[in-house]
């Protein structure tokens, strides 16, 4: 079946020095989301920035804003990320202790609600919350940094969730995030993604626009089998 992804550079991996001109170049591009990384210092090792951010960004981007947050007690935070301007919030299922009512938090602010999975976390856990998803974001790597290797094993995992979703006539995206590019896109899409998150290898190329060109245009080749 031919589909193109859903392109969401991550913010990560911007030079924060120039945001303007990066915020320019998303606009230009054929990116669909822009994937705003959130860290607490708490639940991933790494602290990169906040709703600020995030309200800072709003007005200079004409994409969708994509939030992930990698944070502990997201419940507490939810609500001034929905102001700062977010479309999307994505919850860790490892981070809520009352996964199905923080899922409810987010719809009842008017937004789509995400559930991240990091590497070791079996999709079954989403399996008495998972009508009530607009996205699940498979993690491809540990959370916390950008610039990781891919994890192989994921791909399974994403055909493992596609079959599941599949199954319960479900509608939710699948994004995935972490060591995504060219090199691998065209098979995590073979396997079922929806939503490609990439940071290096946008933010980090030397023409972002054409890499991102590229990354939209994967739907275009035939299906490949992993
Ligand atoms: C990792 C973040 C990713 C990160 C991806 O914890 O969730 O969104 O920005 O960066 P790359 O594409 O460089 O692996
Ligand atoms: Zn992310």
């Amino acid at each position: 079946m031919k589909k193109n992804p859903i392109v969401a550079p991550s913010l990560l991996a911007a030079d924060f020095t120039d945001l303007k001109s990066e915020m320019d170049m998303i606009n230009r591009s054929e990116a669909d989301w822009l994937h705003l990384d959130i860290m607490d210092g708490r639940f991933v090792p790494n602290i990169s920035f906040g709703m600020m951010m995030v309200e800072a960004v709003s007005p200079l981007c004409n994409k969708v804003l994509d939030v992930h947050l990698m944070i502990e007690e997201p419940e507490k935070y939810v609500a001034d990320f929905q102001k700062a301007g977010a479309e999307y919030i994505t919850v860790h299922a490892e981070a809520c202790k009352h996964l199905h009512r923080n899922i409810q938090q987010i719809h009842q602010l008017g937004i789509k609600a995400g559930v991240a999975l990091n590497p070791h976390t079996p999709i079954q856990v989403l399996e008495h919350v998972v009508d009530d998803l607009d996205l699940v974001l498979i993690m491809s790597v540990n959370p916390g940094f950008g610039g990781q290797k891919f994890i192989f094993e994921t791909l399974y995992k994403i055909r493992q969730l596609k079959e599941m979703l599949e199954s319960r006539n479900s509608k939710a995206l699948i994004e995935v995030d972490g060591g995504v590019g060219l090199q691998n896109a065209e098979k995590i899409m073979a396997a079922g993604a929806d939503v490609l998150v990439a940071g290096s290898a946008v933010f980090k190329a030397s023409d972002p626009e054409s890499v991102i060109q590229s990354l939209k245009a994967i739907g275009n080749i035939p299906r490949y089998e992993v």
